[in-house]
């Protein structure tokens, strides 16, 4: 049987500030868990939703060092943008904080020193990469060097991104420190661990016994880290920026960035609510649900349970945990460091007041079960063809119809006929299918049954075709628009956690408020005689242009990308200098240049070589067009043996450099030259 909880405390994972937030954070984490706070609000249960920017972590060390600025104004960049942004989307948190506020260092400090006194930690020296030059020890990620694997240089010290191999610090060959460039040298240091294998017991029953019903992306990976055994892990580091490890002789270590970001949804919720915080942590009666992304499982199911466990004092585990996939972006995986993402702020500034469009198409898009794509196309056509031409159209239609026939005045129903029972009973069941999808955390489908409410209107009018009967039967008119009304007035309620923008819109239109969930269904929301007001354009057409905008900032993202990782071919072989001799190259203009029939990369040029005219075929086609080409000057190769291609003797080869996006341009004198001038 289900259990009944008093109250809800909704975490959603706290992104990092060394970046703002992109689509991935917004389907993963943020969209899913306000449609479910706001969903609940809308029951008129007790609930609260935090949230806050993880703002230790070596990465916001690194781009600060990188910036020349602090890692405090790193964060304080960023965390203004990610609070910003998320609210401009209607996110509705009741707390927005911050891992670097005092109230947290307090918290997490105090935290840690609770287990420590309580013995929970096991203490253990080993030999971690050191940099003498910069008199600190470096993370593994910050350790470069050359990969044991395939050979290339810049592997990092826990991955080669070259060929994709995972490594240790002491696989590396000649490790150096990506801070000063030093040779690194192991050097002995102590730290803390939490010995989760003590907890694996707990965690297996409470998991595996006890959540059956968790998603099975969350349940699977929780078993197949529990089956491989848990070991104990590290929770402080080498580092100064973070919470400072709050024990003597600790000097010059602080708290591992995963050890305080979730003792983070303690400190919001106890700044938000000073005096009750502990209802939400500590009463069995309430219950935690944590949103995030699949990345994060094993920290919000293994570690920081067995974190809350060891600290006790009645701290509750989260009752369910119903992490997502990850949202792709054009058929490729969502990048921070590669630029590969649409950023929240550009979003909102590039499409504004669409912010239910960018949530519609991330929730019916969104990766519940497997990795998802994003695409700027699919985006376009959501809009379009749902947004637009189901739901806007029909509150359009209801509305302006409403106008046209009753100056706006909402007219009284009178007896009901099949066609109208038959949507009523259609919208409960429906309503009962929205419920159930929402109380399973399967948002996707509880958009989809939303949107079936609208559906069924616009089949309504069809069907029953008003302004055809305007002309006979007034009475029966006034009973379906009236009941399209209500529908309206349905959509606001059932749209409002998944829309809010939209459902505000027509709530104002309807003279709505203080909507409630119970009410999907009704069909007495709105009084006969209500004014209705005019109809509100809720949504409007995507264009091409701005999708090709888009489109094209994402190919530029894509050829910066290529640019920085190209690498010039390794040099060939040394030769000797008669070798080289025996290559003749020489300057030449071009007389003829013209296609070569049915082969798309060739042109056949004809040269004056400076002795007679010779024919030599180059794979340029792609990049030049023949007419700009004649009377320009050129390099060669003369003493090229003749070869056959498509048909044509080719005496020679035309010189051209190969550049990092394949293109190629051809090689030519700076100044004027004599054809035939031996180059040399
Ligand atoms: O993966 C991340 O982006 C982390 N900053 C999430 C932290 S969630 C929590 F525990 F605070
Ligand atoms: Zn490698």
């Amino acid at each position: 049987m289900e259990k009944k909880f008093k109250r809800t405390l909704i975490t959603t994972a706290l992104p990092y500030a060394n970046g703002p937030v992109h689509i991935g954070h917004l389907a993963g984490v943020y969209v899913p868990a306000d449609i479910y706070a706001r969903y609940l609000r809308l029951r008129g249960e007790d609930v609260v939703m935090v949230g806050g920017s993880d703002e230790h972590g070596v990465p916001i060390t690194l781009r600060a060092r990188k910036e020349g600025i602090t890692p405090q104004e790193v964060v304080d960049r960023y965390h203004a943008i990610i609070k910003d942004s998320l609210k401009e989307l209607g996110v509705s948190f009741d707390i927005y904080s911050r891992t670097t506020s005092d109230l947290h260092h307090e918290t997490a400090s105090e935290f840690f020193k609770h287990l420590y006194d309580k013995g929970e930690f096991t203490v253990k020296t080993s030999m971690q990469p050191y940099d003498e030059a910069g008199g600190e020890f470096l993370a593994d990620r910050y350790v470069v060097g050359t990969c044991p694997r395939c050979g290339k240089d810049g592997a990092y010290g826990d991955q080669c991104e070259a060929c994709g191999s995972s490594l240790n610090v002491t696989d590396l060959i000649n490790p150096r420190s990506a801070l000063t460039g030093e040779p690194v040298k192991m050097r002995e240091t102590t730290h803390w661990y939490l010995p989760l294998d003590k907890w694996e017991p707990a965690l297996r029953e409470w998991i595996l016994e006890g959540h059956k019903e968790w998603k099975t992306n969350v349940y699977g990976q929780c078993k197949s880290w529990l089956d491989a055994g848990l070991q104990p892990r590290a929770v402080s580091r080498d580092l100064t920026w973070g919470v400072p490890v709050p024990v003597e002789g600790a000097e010059g270590k602080v708290l591992y960035v995963w050890f305080d970001a979730p003792i983070g949804y303690i400190s919001n919720t106890k700044e938000l609510l000073p005096d009750t915080w502990e209802r939400y942590w500590k009463d069995p009666e309430s219950r935690i649900v944590n949103f995030i992304g699949k990345d994060n499982i094993v920290f919000h199911c293994i570690v920081f349970p067995a974190m809350l466990m060891a600290y006790g004092d009645n701290f509750q585990l989260p009752d369910n945990v119903p992490a997502n996939e990850f949202l792709n972006l054009e058929g490729d995986k969502i990048s921070t460091s590669r630029n590969w993402a649409v950023w929240l702020h550009e979003y909102l500034a590039d499409f504004p007041g669409k912010q239910d469009v960018l949530r519609y198409v991330l929730t019916a898009n969104a990766p519940e079960t497997k990795d998802n794509d994003f695409t700027w196309a699919d985006f376009q056509a959501r809009n379009n063809n749902e947004l637009v031409a189901i739901l806007g159209n029909f509150v359009n239609r209801a509305v302006v119809l409403t106008h046209k026939y009753f100056g706006g005045t909402l007219p009284a129903a009178g007896p009901l006929q099949p066609v109208d029972e038959q949507l009523i009973a259609d919208v409960a069941a429906t309503r009962d299918a929205l419920t159930a999808a929402l109380d399973t955390f399967h948002f996707r489908e509880a958009l989809k049954q939303a949107m079936e409410i609208a559906r069924l209107g616009n089949r309504y009018l069809q069907e029953t075709e008003p302004w055809k009967l305007a002309k006979t039967d007034m009475e029966r008119v006034k009973t379906i628009l009236n009941t399209a009304i209500q529908l309206c007035g349905n959509l606001a309620v059932a749209f409002e956690p998944f829309l809010p923008f939209m459902s505000g819109k027509l709530c104002r239109m309807l003279g709505l408020e203080n909507l409630s969930w119970n009410e999907i269904g009704r069909m007495d929301l709105i009084p006969a005689g209500a004014q209705i007001g005019q109809a509100e354009l809720l949504f409007d057409k995507i264009e091409d242009d701005a999708i090709a905008a888009q489109l094209r900032r994402l190919q530029d993202t894509k050829k910066a990308n290529e640019l920085a990782a190209w690498r010039p071919e390794p040099q060939a072989p040394e030769v000797d200098f008669e070798t080289f001799e025996k290559c003749d190259m020489r300057v030449g203009t071009i007389i003829e240049c013209e296609k070569v029939p049915k082969a798309d990369k060739l042109l056949r040029f004809l040269i004056d070589d400076g002795m007679e005219k010779r024919t030599i075929v180059s794979g340029i086609a792609k990049f030049y067009k023949p007419e700009d080409l004649v009377g320009r000057q050129v390099c060669f190769i003369a003493n090229l043996a003749p070869r056959k291609i498509k048909g044509i003797v080719s005496q020679g080869m035309l010189l051209s450099a190969v550049n990092s996006d394949g293109s190629l341009v051809l090689l030519a004198p700076s100044a004027p030259a004599t054809p035939g001038a031996k180059i040399g």
